[in-house]
């Protein structure tokens, strides 16, 4: 038991909180410094018996006010929104920030060859506080386009934008037209493909009813390299619930849908298997993760090349990153060398369509030679095999995992014990 109770603490501490690149990792706010500094916010900040400085969190005016002062200290940013609108956290938000910066960086996905030296993105539901485009501009130079279907939201994202000339250039603020013209999914899918086989099936409890997200937005021709998404992600305000530990505001066009989250992203997959490598990355926060494995299963169906997820620690909540892509991954060998082992060893990393995944490990189930252990392999996600190269005297021990969704980890050890050499590689195809 004692060993399982600091199992937990030690799962507990390693929980990722702040992204490391987040200006806040080493340095969390200093409230003290703020309300000497600002006296419209000195007024909210008490001292507890420790000594600290704090706030209500349970006051609106006081989260706001430490929002409007951070942007503004930290980020030269002026800001502001009317009462009871989301109020974002600086810190949290600028871990979203991060990631894409990350998976932007991460080349594995090729750049989409544009005439632009700029990095473009797309925020959908940028609400009032417009937070991520004002983040992305200040901290990446990104521009943005942000859309929304509320009047509040775009009056005071427009706000947002024009107090901030240094970076107003780079954003754009779009309304999503809810006009009756508008393509449905349906029908540009009826437009765009005649294979039956390439739609994608929803089940009802998934259906979207609202405004347009991406499709009848996006205008012809626009190339993105990424868009982000902090979705509604209740069904009612119930759902919604109010944290009873923190008041960060959110009207109920802020945080409700019909269908919920689940819905909202699903109609963002759709899009995107119509919208394709419009954009190199779509990404998107989930609230739940039970979500989260619907939303991925959903993406196996509409064969993206690859997809990644995050966690992101908020205090007490949770949430989760989810990206996907359709640019084809970029195979390339991460690491080759050569090691004093006593066995020969490979590894390969193979992206594929989730169709080609099982067409793979099927194959590989038919060549499975029962001698070196097949009966491990009795689901469809893992299959293993032998393989002889008889010039060499080699024979290598083959198991093929499906890793993550579309993706494949082939792993091959020879058997035989007297090689002196190892090597590792990394492939994605
Ligand atoms: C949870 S809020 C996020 C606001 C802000 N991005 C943030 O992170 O604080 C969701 C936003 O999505 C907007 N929204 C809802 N449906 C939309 C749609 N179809 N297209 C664009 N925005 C939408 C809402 O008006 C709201 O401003």
């Amino acid at each position: 038991m004692a060993g399982n109770k600091s199992g937990k603490k030690r799962r507990r501490e390693e929980r990722p909180t702040i992204h490391p690149k987040n200006k806040y990792s080493d340095n969390p706010p200093d409230f003290s410094l703020l309300a000497s500094l600002y006296p419209s916010f000195h007024s909210f900040v008490f001292y507890s018996s420790d000594g600290r400085p704090r706030i209500h969190w349970t006051d609106f005016n006081a989260t706001r006010e430490l929002t409007r002062v951070l942007l503004l200290h930290d980020h030269s940013l002026t800001w502001w929104i009317p009462d009871g609108q989301l109020c974002p956290t600086v810190p949290n938000r600028s871990n979203y920030i991060h990631w894409i910066e990350d998976l932007l960086l991460s080349n594995i996905i090729p750049m989409i060859n544009t005439d632009r030296d700029i990095v473009r993105g797309f925020d959908i539901g940028t609400g009032a506080n417009c937070i991520y485009p004002l983040l992305g501009a200040s901290l990446k130079g990104w521009s943005f386009v942000g859309s929304d279907v509320t009047d509040v939201a775009l009056e005071w994202a427009e706000r947002n934008v024009k107090d901030n000339p240094r970076i107003s250039d780079l954003i754009e603020i779009r309304r999503v037209e809810t006009s009756e013209n508008t393509l449905s999914v349906e029908d540009s899918q009826n437009d765009r493909s005649s294979s039956s086989e390439s739609k994608v099936k929803l089940a009802d409890n998934t259906r979207y009813y609202g405004p347009p997200i991406l499709l009848g937005v996006v205008k012809d021709g626009e190339r993105f390299d990424f868009c982000m998404c902090n979705p509604p992600f209740f069904e009612t305000m119930d759902e919604a619930g109010l944290n009873p530990k923190t008041s960060c505001g959110g009207t109920p066009e802020e945080m409700v849908c019909s269908g919920g989250e689940k819905a909202f992203i699903t109609r963002i997959i759709e899009d995107s298997f119509v919208l394709k490598q419009t954009f190199r990355w779509y990404t998107t926060m989930v609230g739940r993760k039970s979500n989260l494995k619907f939303l991925i299963a959903k993406l196996r169906e509409v064969g993206v090349s690859i997809v990644k997820t995050t966690e992101f620690v908020q205090g007490q909540t949770c949430r989760w990153g989810l990206a996907w892509s359709f640019v084809p991954s970029v195979k390339k060998i991460i690491s080759l060398h050569v090691a004093e082992k006593s066995t020969l060893s490979f590894m390969l990393e193979i992206s594929a369509s989730h169709g080609h995944c099982k067409a793979i490990l099927k194959n590989e189930e038919q060549h499975c030679d029962r001698a070196v252990g097949c009966e491990d392999a009795k689901d469809t996600d893992t299959s293993s095999s032998c393989l002889n190269l008889p010039l060499t005297d080699l024979c290598f021990r083959i198991s093929v995992f499906q890793q993550t969704p579309g993706t494949l980890l082939v792993k091959g050890s020879s058997k035989q014990g007297d090689s002196q050499a190892s090597e590792k590689m990394m492939c994605t195809s």
